[in-house]
C-alpha cells in the first residue's frame, strides 16, 4: 500500500485545482493525487484550526509541521498575522505549497525537511496534524524535535483521533514536555496543547 507520504512522479492530469473555507476564509488550492486531504480541507485539521481560534492567540513566528498543501500555516498567518514556515518530508506537497502560498496571497516559504533534520529555527508555536501512519517511532520522534525547536515559553498545538493513538501520544507529550492538555474534544479528534517551559 502507498502512504500519502511518499512521493511519486506525476502527470500533468494528476494536477487539479479546490476551494474551501474554513476559520470564514475562502482559500483556494491547487493539488495533486496522492496528497493527504487532496481534495479538501481535512476534518481533523477543520477541528485544529477551529479550536486554535477559540482558545488561543498567536503571535511571534511559527512552523506548520508536515504542511502538506499549505492549509494550516496559510489559515494561521491569515488570522494572526503571524510569521510561519512550512516543512513536509513530501517534495510534491512542498512544491503546492509554495504555490498554495502565492494562490492566496501570503508570504512566507515552504521547505523540504524529513522532521526537523533541515530545520535550524526556534519557534514561538509548533502547530500539526502530524503524520500518524508512519508510526509511533518517527512521530515521537517529531514530538523531540518540536520540543527541541520550541523557543522557552513556545507553545506545541497538536490534533490526533483518539482511536489513532491520542492517548498514547499525550502520554509522551507529558513525560518529555512534563505538561500536556486537552484544548478541544471534537467528534472524536483531540486538540493537544504542550508549552515548553
Ligand atoms: C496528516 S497530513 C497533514 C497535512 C496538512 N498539514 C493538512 O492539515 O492538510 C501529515 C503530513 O506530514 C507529512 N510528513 C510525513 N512524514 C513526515 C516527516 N518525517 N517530516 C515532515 N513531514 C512529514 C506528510 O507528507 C503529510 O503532508
Amino acid at each position: 500500500m502507498q502512504h500519502y507520504f511518499i512521493d511519486k512522479q506525476h502527470k500533468a492530469a494528476d494536477y487539479f485545482e479546490f476551494k474551501d473555507s474554513v476559520l470564514g476564509l475562502e482559500l483556494c488550492f491547487r493539488s495533486c493525487d496522492s496528497i493527504f486531504s487532496k481534495n479538501k480541507i481535512d476534518n481533523g485539521t477543520r477541528a485544529l484550526l477551529n479550536a486554535i481560534i477559540k482558545h488561543e492567540t498567536l503571535s511571534g513566528y511559527g512552523l506548520d509541521l508536515g504542511c502538506g498543501l499549505g492549509v494550516i500555516g496559510i489559515a494561521l498567518i491569515k488570522t494572526f498575522g503571524v510569521k510561519m514556515l512550512m516543512s513536509d518530508v513530501n517534495k510534491t506537497a512542498v512544491s503546492l505549497a509554495n504555490e498554495n502560498l502565492i494562490k492566496n496571497n501570503v508570504n512566507s516559504t515552504a521547505i523540504y525537511s524529513d522532521g526537523f533534520n533541515e530545520i535550524k529555527d526556534k519557534f514561538d508555536f509548533i502547530v500539526s496534524n502530524p503524520p500518524i501512519k508512519t508510526g509511533k517511532t518517527l512521530l515521537f520522534k517529531l514530538m523531540d524535535g518540536a520540543l527541541k525547536h520550541l523557543k522557552q515559553g513556545g507553545k506545541l498545538i497538536l490534533v490526533i483521533r483518539k482511536d489513532h493513538g491520542m492517548e498514547s501520544l499525550k502520554t509522551y507529550l507529558t513525560l518529555i514536555f512534563g505538561n500536556c492538555e486537552i484544548l478541544e474534544r471534537d467528534k472524536g479528534y483531540y486538540i493537544l496543547k504542550c508549552i515548553k517551559n
